[in-house]
């Protein structure tokens, strides 16, 4: 039997998690600072590092207190250490730095995105390997083949936008406020997103790699067009053509994304389709990817809404694997702002 704290905080969440034996999640505790950010229509780096300071203590014994854990119970303590914000990331690794020197435990240093192709793993059982891997996420539109537990190869990546950083884009320029995924899936609901076609992106080179800067062009042109362009709105009616383009627009992400991902997984001839990060907590895309895998005969593993969207639970998952191995950071380490996985 093992425990784990881990910590979080690579973007605009400050997390904790106490987690036994990979998959026993006995607390996870999201501070969101949703509320700072909005005013400016997206994440500010600086505002962010200075959240983390405040929230990191208290976020942590919260963790512990709803685990009914305390530091002498942990066998180990893990923590982002990159991609992410470097201002953010850093308050993280001091945290679980000094946790770890003053209760003597080891530290466990996990890549992000290694934590979202993990978060499946906390409620489902018996995903088997090969695997494939969807991460879409603000920073990430990414396709790891997985051969087994612990490997991972990108084999495509966004050339320009993440999925969610679209979806964000897209709601600033309709004025629907931030984040725009939660957004644009709230209005979309009940609006035609059959009235307007956007084309989707191919690579001329046949690489699965993705483009969505092109598609929000092409939203950015029509909203124009239509005298829809209203960055500064906030709250209010919002307009049946505003929604139907809103909604036209989820369709066509959630049409390439599960496209794509399906021919990957023939492609690579895997058993699994794994599903995680901040917009795969969309109903429209959890519902396409289980029509679409359900016909295609792979078995589909989308990560629990609780753990799409940045948190801890899902970083102490990932911490396991390094655990296990005794693969342990020192006392030294950094934080990476670019760490590829
Ligand atoms: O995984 P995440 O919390 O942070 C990153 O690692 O980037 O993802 C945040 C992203 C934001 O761009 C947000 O707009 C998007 O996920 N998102 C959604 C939904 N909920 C969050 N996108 C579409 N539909 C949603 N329901
Ligand atoms: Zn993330």
């Amino acid at each position: 039997m093992a425990r784990i704290l881990a910590i979080e905080s690579s973007c605009d969440e400050t997390a904790a998690a106490v987690v036994d034996d990979r998959d026993h999640v006995l607390s996870s505790v999201i501070a969101s600072q949703v509320d700072i950010h909005c005013a400016y229509g997206g994440v500010v780096p600086e505002l962010a590092a200075r959240q983390h300071v405040e929230a990191i203590g208290p976020v942590v014994r919260r963790a512990l207190d709803e685990a009914g854990a305390g530091f002498d119970s942990l066998d180990a303590v893990a923590v982002t250490q990159g991609p992410g914000l470097i201002g953010s990331l850093l308050v993280g690794v001091c945290a679980a730095k000094a946790i770890a020197w003053r209760h003597d435990l080891p530290l466990v240093a996990v890549n992000h995105l290694e934590g979202h192709i993990r978060s499946p793993f906390i409620d489902q059982p018996g995903i088997e390997f090969p695997a494939l891997a969807l991460i879409v996420s603000g920073g990430h539109t990414s396709l790891y083949l997985c051969p087994k537990e612990g490997e991972y190869r990108l084999i495509a990546r966004t050339r320009d936008d993440a999925a969610g950083e679209a979806f964000d884009k897209v709601a600033k320029l309709l004025g629907l406020g931030y984040p725009g995924g939660p957004v644009i899936e709230r209005l979309a609901q009940g609006a035609d997103e059959s009235a307007h076609a956007f084309p989707h992106a191919q690579m001329k080179d046949g690489s699965l790699d993705f483009s969505f800067s092109g598609l929000k062009t092409a939203v950015r042109r029509r909203a124009t067009e239509r005298g829809l362009v209203h960055p500064e709105a906030t709250g209010g009616e919002v307009s049946t053509e505003v929604r139907d383009l809103a909604a036209s627009f989820q369709r066509a992400v959630v049409r390439v994304l599960v496209r794509r991902s399906l021919t990957a997984c023939k492609r690579e001839r895997v058993r699994s389709l794994l599903v995680t990060g901040g917009v795969s907590c969309n109903k429209r895309l959890r519902d396409a990817f289980r029509r679409s895998c359900e016909r295609e005969g792979f078995a589909l593993h989308i990560a629990a809404p609780r753990y799409t969207t940045d948190n801890a639970a899902m970083i102490a998952a990932a911490a396991f694997l390094h655990y296990e191995r005794g693969a342990f950071a020192p006392l030294s380490i950094n934080a990476y702002a670019n760490f590829p996985l």
